[in-house]
């Protein structure tokens, strides 16, 4: 997405995403959200982190910005991760592509018929904020609003959960953190970033190059595909100290997890949010359970545990 349809969709979610919407609006709806589930856990001798907590959390936090049933989180969840799999796979068979295909359709008339369900109840979220401007200059079409709500959905539940799962990866392997958490010597933001930074879940972004040019001394030519690891950038040992090192505490944090330029992340604030609320309310769960192995890692272009098995201690 470029020109005025990026500008137009980039400043409707800037504006529902920031300032006092996210900490008078959000966050006391993704507060209650993660207590329930944190709830949910303690009910558990034993769980599987990803599918009983990140995931879950991760997509009902996205519902909320476009008022989907709670109700509907499987439904949801198995189309977008057909569609998530077909994106971010290198091997793709037959049925994977047919799969993410019918999800997509499938995706599309829900979406519509929210639209038109939020055009005669207009509730607080974005398609609703959408629909009831009356500035001509940045209508949307319907199918303009579907194409957004899907880029949200997919943007914002796909590395949050990945994010959440690293956080506590860390905590269990540098203890100490969770000392200085308790004395408030180190924020929960600054866990939050020195996990994204050394582990980021948007590992891999790939970009086409428009007109030939030369960087850092390589000639790029018009129609190379190129690789950006985010990873790489955010352990250049020219701008951190000791770079494989988990320190929440480092001086320079200005990693590129949420990435840079005209693409870079919109939902940054408000992901920065949802995982600083989440990890303070994971905390206690790390002090009462313990790993029952370590994580499984898994992914190329977007990375994170696939499997992180959890038991009461
Ligand atoms: C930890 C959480 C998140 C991470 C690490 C992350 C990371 C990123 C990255 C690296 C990009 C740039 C991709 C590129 O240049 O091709 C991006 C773009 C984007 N993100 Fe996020 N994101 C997160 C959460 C969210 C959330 C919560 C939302 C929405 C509520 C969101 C919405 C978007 C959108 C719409 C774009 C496309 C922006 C554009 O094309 O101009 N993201 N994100």
């Amino acid at each position: 997405m470029e020109g005025d349809e990026h500008k137009i969709k980039n400043s409707i979610i800037r504006r529902n995403l920031t300032g006092s919407i996210l900490k008078n609006h959000y966050r006391p709806i993704i507060t209650n959200l993660c207590d329930s589930l944190v709830n949910e856990l303690y009910q558990k001798k034993s769980f599987e982190f990803t599918s009983n907590f990140g995931k879950k959390f991760s997509l009902l936090t996205t519902f909320n910005l476009i008022s989907i049933s709670h109700e509907r989180i499987d439904w949801f969840l198995e189309r977008l991760s057909a569609i998530a799999s077909f994106a971010t796979g290198f091997e793709l068979t037959e049925e994977k592509i047919q799969a993410a295909l019918l999800a997509s359709e499938e995706l599309e008339v829900a979406i519509l018929e929210l639209i038109s369900e939020r055009r005669s109840h207009p509730g607080n979220d974005i398609i609703s904020f959408i629909i009831n401007k009356n500035d001509s200059h940045d209508q949307l079409s319907d199918s303009e609003i579907v194409t957004l709500s899907l880029n949200i959905l997919l943007a914002a539940s796909e590395p949050v959960d990945k994010v959440l799962a690293n956080c506590i990866y860390y905590l269990y392997r540098n203890r100490n953190c969770i000392d200085h958490l308790a004395e408030g010597s180190c924020s929960y933001h600054s866990v939050v970033q020195e996990s994204l930074r050394l582990s980021p879940p948007v590992h891999l972004i790939p970009r086409l190059i428009e007109n030939n040019t030369c960087f850092e001394g390589i000639n790029l030519k018009e129609g190379n595909l190129i690789f950006c690891l985010i990873p790489s950038a955010n352990r250049d040992d020219k701008y951190f100290y000791a770079p494989n090192n988990f320190d929440p505490l480092r001086k320079f944090k200005r990693h590129i997890s949420y990435g840079a330029g005209m693409h870079t992340c919109i939902g940054a604030q408000f992901a920065n949010m949802q995982l600083s609320i989440a990890l303070q309310k994971l905390t206690p769960v790390v002090e009462k359970y313990k790993e029952v192995k370590p994580p499984e890692f898994g992914g190329i272009y977007t990375r994170g545990a696939t499997k992180y098995f959890l038991e009461r201690i």
